[in-house]
């Protein structure tokens, strides 16, 4: 059907589109962009709220650690943004690829190209009957890069994360350390924007996890790459400028790390907890503050010229007063029984 023109129209269409524009919720800027992200796995008639309404920002070029609880929605959280699982809802962006409408084809070709992965399983990272260097040109073989290019790549990445002795041999005859960081070439054989690793230390001893992280915090400095890791270990988590916590399917806490250097000049790190605030206004107070100010159910907020005030429910503290006034006077008749008694059972 032909659109018929109006003089005014386009001027009246162009203005309502200006306000949609303007009236839509913003989203935040950055390369990963999680907002209300909901994942819920069905089997055989039970559901499981993995991811519950999780926001997570994080910048070009950041390297960051997510922690939390065995069942918090970690893998489940790093499954979806390296494309290998699809959300039930809400919204998930990497390098501009809506996570949620992606089609089938688009989505090999986000996972070969755009992102990369590290298990946790050394064993599930690399093809055993292949030399470390062919593991890494393998990818790119699938990328369709030149066999004189890709084996030059290998090369220089196998040599930047300190492995490049490895080359020639088959992943049985490395160690779990050397894997890990074949591993971490493998998934930076096509230039991805995002690495996502998932406990890549957790099957390793200390010294050897530190080693294998030093190569995360080498691809993210040397190659710009994003690192999203996943760990248990707080030694890890240290060591990056933020370390996100998952708590049932959502962030709850960021603890950011900076070094100022004082007047004297001397380095100093500090690290500040903030708890994470959703695009909804909710946020989770910590266990123990909730629990050393009795604050449950109800509480009352009030709002001061730079803070925000949170204060248990009125009659919540009362009748707990109560409580402590009857228990006292409890004390105080049994200290008079005993007064009275003379102290005779001594
Ligand atoms: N394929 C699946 N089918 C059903 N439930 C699942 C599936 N995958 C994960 N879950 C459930 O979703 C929740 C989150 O699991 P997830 O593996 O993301 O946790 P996690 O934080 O990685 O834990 P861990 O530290 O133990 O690796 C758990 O309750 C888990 O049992
Ligand atoms: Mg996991």
């Amino acid at each position: 059907m032909p659109v018929h023109e109006h003089p005014t129209g386009a001027t009246d269409l162009d203005e309502l589109r200006r306000r949609a524009v303007a009236a839509a919720p913003r989203r935040e800027a950055g390369l990963v962009v999680c907002e209300n992200l909901v994942r819920i796995y069905r089997s055989e008639g039970v559901e499981v709220q993995a991811l519950q309404g999780l926001d997570l920002t994080v910048a070009e070029g950041e390297m960051i650690a997510v922690v939390g609880a065995s069942g918090s929605g970690k893998s489940t959280l790093l499954g979806i943004l390296s494309g290998q699982d699809v959300p039930t809802a809400g919204g998930a962006e990497v390098a501009g690829h809506d996570l949620l409408t992606m089609k089938r084809r688009a989505r090999l070709d986000y996972r070969r190209r755009t992102v990369g992965f590290v298990w946790q399983q050394t064993s599930r990272n690399l093809l055993p009957y292949l030399s470390a260097a062919e593991n890494v040109m393998l990818p790119m073989t699938y990328a369709g890069i030149r066999r004189s290019r890709r084996r030059a790549r290998a090369e220089e990445l196998l040599d930047l994360l300190s492995v490049g002795h490895c080359r020639d041999r088959t992943p049985d005859t490395l160690s779990g350390g050397e894997q890990q960081r074949v591993a971490i070439a493998v998934a930076n054989a096509n230039e991805p924007r995002v690495l996502f690793a998932d406990e890549p230390t957790g099957e390793l001893d200390t010294a050897t996890s530190d080693e294998v992280f030093a190569a995360l915090r080498r691809a993210n400095e040397e190659l710009g790459v994003t690192v999203v890791v996943v760990t248990h270990d707080a030694l890890v988590s240290e060591q990056v400028q933020r370390t996100v916590r998952i708590r049932d399917g959502r962030t709850s806490t960021e603890v950011l790390r900076r070094v100022a250097t004082g007047e004297d000049g001397v380095e100093v790190r500090t690290a500040q907890e903030y708890a994470v605030l959703d695009g909804s206004g909710r946020l989770q107070l910590p266990g123990e503050f909730t629990e050393r100010l009795h604050l449950r159910k109800r509480v009352r907020l009030v709002l001061e010229s730079d803070h925000v005030g949170v204060w248990p429910d009125e009659a919540a503290r009362r009748a707990r007063a109560q409580a402590q006034e009857a228990s006292d006077a409890q004390e105080a008749l049994d200290a008079q029984d005993v007064a009275a008694g003379g102290g005779s059972g001594r």
